[in-house]
This record gives structure tokens, C-alpha cells and sequence, in this order.
């Protein structure tokens, strides 16, 4: 059976609900990519979402949550982790906080380790499943392990429609790239993904803050070799091959007559995160050797766009 995109209404949010408190997999949309969904408290139906992935069991999954009420009885709040949900909750943060020893959260999802990751997404089909669910979900981003991020129910059914139960459909993500992830253990807080949540956004609420490969090696999932589409991706490109597809950004682009998309003409780094997966979906579909990417500036969002970047050009397993 193959899972085909319906319109998130009432009715439909009501069975996808049902259909995860059955152990179901729904994919469903959020401010940042779609999830693959499933009950975090249900071992079967989390081991079905690695399974569905073809996903390393190491790494670990985000469980996305109502609000700081239920975050609060599956992790341990201090008042930095507090701080910094009242902030940017709902929203593209992710936390990583120790859990409590009551936790209901199934142990598979958290990898065996005794932290869980905690989001309270901005999105209202996202916080409807939650509500009528009646339970935290697990949810990675909605597509095969390794290939690039679904920011449309149509590249959700393209790479994963044979393996879901549903699949709801809640138009383009607004943000486009995952949630910036957190850690905050003993008072301290550490920056494991970056995301449209950016280094000074965090650092206004706690001070300075280290950086993915300072500290020790928290977030797993972090592989080298992700968001990678099948032909290769080069980097920082100031020429373009004519069997090449060129993904440019801002006003300054290369003249190309084979396949390009532009992340920005204006230069508008919120605008390219969105923007981004999409356009590398688009340029792979129509198999170039391979894709040249302008270069894109390192600072505020950039970071989080340059992160995808390189992990899509890093060589693969
Ligand atoms: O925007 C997002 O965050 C999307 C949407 C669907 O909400 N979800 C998402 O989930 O990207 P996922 O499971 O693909 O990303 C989980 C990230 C990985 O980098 C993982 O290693 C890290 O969070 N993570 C999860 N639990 C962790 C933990 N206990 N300690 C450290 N890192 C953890
Ligand atoms: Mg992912």
C-alpha cells in the first residue's frame, strides 16, 4: 500500500492520531521539514521508524511535545533549559536535556543514551497530532537515511509513501531546514546542529556558546555524509562545468545554460534555507554530472545552510 497526501483537516488529524496511538507511522508537516512520525512511548512503533529510514540505530530521534508542560515530565528543566524553551518555543529549537528517571520515552529512541532531544514545533497540523495524540512523537525528518530533507508531502510519498500508514499534507515548510539542537546538561549550553535558530540568537539568552566538534561528541547523528542527492556536490564554486547543474545564490550569479536554481537572488539567507532542499531535489532530478554551489556566507543562517552544504558534499559511505 501506498500512503497518498491528504488536506490536514480535523477529521484527518483525528485518524492520524488514532492511527499513531496504534502504532501507526504519519508523516506530518512542521515549520522546519516533515516528520516521520510515530508514538515515542511505543518501542514497535519507534523501531518502525528506523526501519522505514533504513536509519543507523545510534542515532537518536527528537520527540516533539505540546508544550514545556509535557516537556517538562519526560526531561529535566533547569532554568537555563527553561529560559531558552520559554524563548523559542514553539519554534525550530530542539533540546537535548537529561531525562527523568520516569520518562516514558521508549529507550530505542534515545539510543541508549540518558538524554532525550525535546521540540515544541510551531506548526498547527504539528501541535493538533500532538494534542490529539495524547502523546510525545518521534519524529526525524521524513525521508530515506542520508538523502536530502522532505519540505513537501510530495517528497515524503516519493521517498517513503510504500512505508507510511499516512501521510498529511500541510503545503512547503516555512523554514526548511531542521531545528537548530541544543544541549543543556549541568547549566551549560552547547550547540549540536545549527539551524535558522542561530548562534546570537541563543547566545542572547545564555551567553557564550560552544560549537559542533569543540566539546565532546553528543549529537550522533551527526554523520559526515547526509542530506547527500545521488550525483556529487561541489562546493564554493566561482566556475561552472557545462555538464554540471549550478545552484547559485544572490545577484552576482554565473551564467549557466544547463540546469540552475538560484537559493536567493536577492541574497536573503532566510529565503535560501528555505529554499534549499527543494532546489537540490530539482537539480538532481535532471542528473547532472554533478551540482556547483556558489558560495554563501558563513554568518547568522548561513552557518546552518553551509552545515547542509557540506555534509551533501562530504563523500559517502
Ligand atoms: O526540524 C527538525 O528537528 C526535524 C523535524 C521533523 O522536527 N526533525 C529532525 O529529527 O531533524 P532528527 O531525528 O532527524 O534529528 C535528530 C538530531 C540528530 O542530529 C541527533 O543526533 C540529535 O538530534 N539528537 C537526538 N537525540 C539526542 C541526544 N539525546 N543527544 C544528542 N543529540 C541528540
Ligand atoms: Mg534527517
Amino acid at each position: 500500500m501506498t500512503a497518498i497526501p491528504i488536506l490536514p483537516d480535523q477529521d484527518a488529524i483525528g485518524r492520524a492520531a488514532l492511527c499513531l496511538r496504534d502504532g501507526g507511522l504519519v508523516a506530518f508537516p512542521t515549520e522546519t521539514v516533515y516528520g516521520l512520525g510515530a508514538d515515542a512511548t511505543n518501542d514497535k512503533a519507534v523501531a518502525r521508524i528506523f526501519e522505514a529510514k533504513g536509519r543507523p540505530q545510534f542515532n537518536p530521534l527528537i520527540s516533539h511535545v505540546s508544550g514545556l508542560d509535557m516537556a517538562s515530565e519526560l526531561g529535566q528543566f533547569g532554568t537555563l533549559a527553561k529560559e531558552l524553551a520559554n524563548r523559542f518555543w514553539p519554534g525550530p529549537l530542539t533540546l537535548v536535556v537529561e531525562r527523568r528517571p520516569t520518562c516514558p520515552i521508549s529507550l530505542l529512541l534515545s539510543a541508549g543514551l540518558d538524554t532525550i532531544a525535546l521540540r515544541m514545533p510551531d506548526h498547527p497540523v504539528a501541535q493538533g497530532l500532538i494534542r490529539r495524540a495524547q502523546r510525545p512523537l518521534a519524529a526525524p525528518s521524513a525521508n530515506p537515511s542520508g538523502g536530502v530533507s522532505p519540505t513537501t508531502a510530495a517528497h515524503v510519498a516519493e521517498g517513503l509513501g510504500d512505508r507510511l500508514d499516512m501521510i498529511l499534507d500541510g503545503g512547503p515548510c516555512r523554514v526548511g531546514l531542521e531545528s537548530t539542537v541544543v544541549s543543556v546538561t549541568n547549566g551549560q549550553a552547547r550547540l549540536l546542529r545549527p539551524g535558522t535558530i542561530t548562534r546570537s540568537d541563543l547566545e542572547d539568552v545564555c551567553g557564550a556558546i560552544t560549537s559542533p566538534g569543540e566539546g565532546p561528541v553528543e549529537a550522533p547523528g551527526m554523520l559526515a555524509s547526509h542530506y547527500a542527492p545521488n550525483c556529487t556536490v561541489r562546493l564554493n564554486a566561482h566556475t561552472v562545468a557545462a555538464d554540471e547543474a549550478l545552484l547559485a545564490f544572490g545577484t552576482d550569479g554565473l551564467v549557466h545554460a544547463g540546469p540552475m536554481e538560484n537559493l536567493s537572488p536577492s541574497g536573503d539567507l532566510l529565503e535560501a534555507a528555505a529554499n534549499l532542499f527543494a532546489a537540490l531535489r530539482r537539480l538532481d532530478a535532471q542528473e547532472p554530472q554533478g551540482i556547483a554551489v556558489m558560495p554563501i556566507p558563513q554568518d547568522g543562517i548561513g552557518e546552518a545552510i553551509n552545515d547542509r552544504l557540506t555534509r551533501a558534499a562530504a563523500p559517502r559511505p
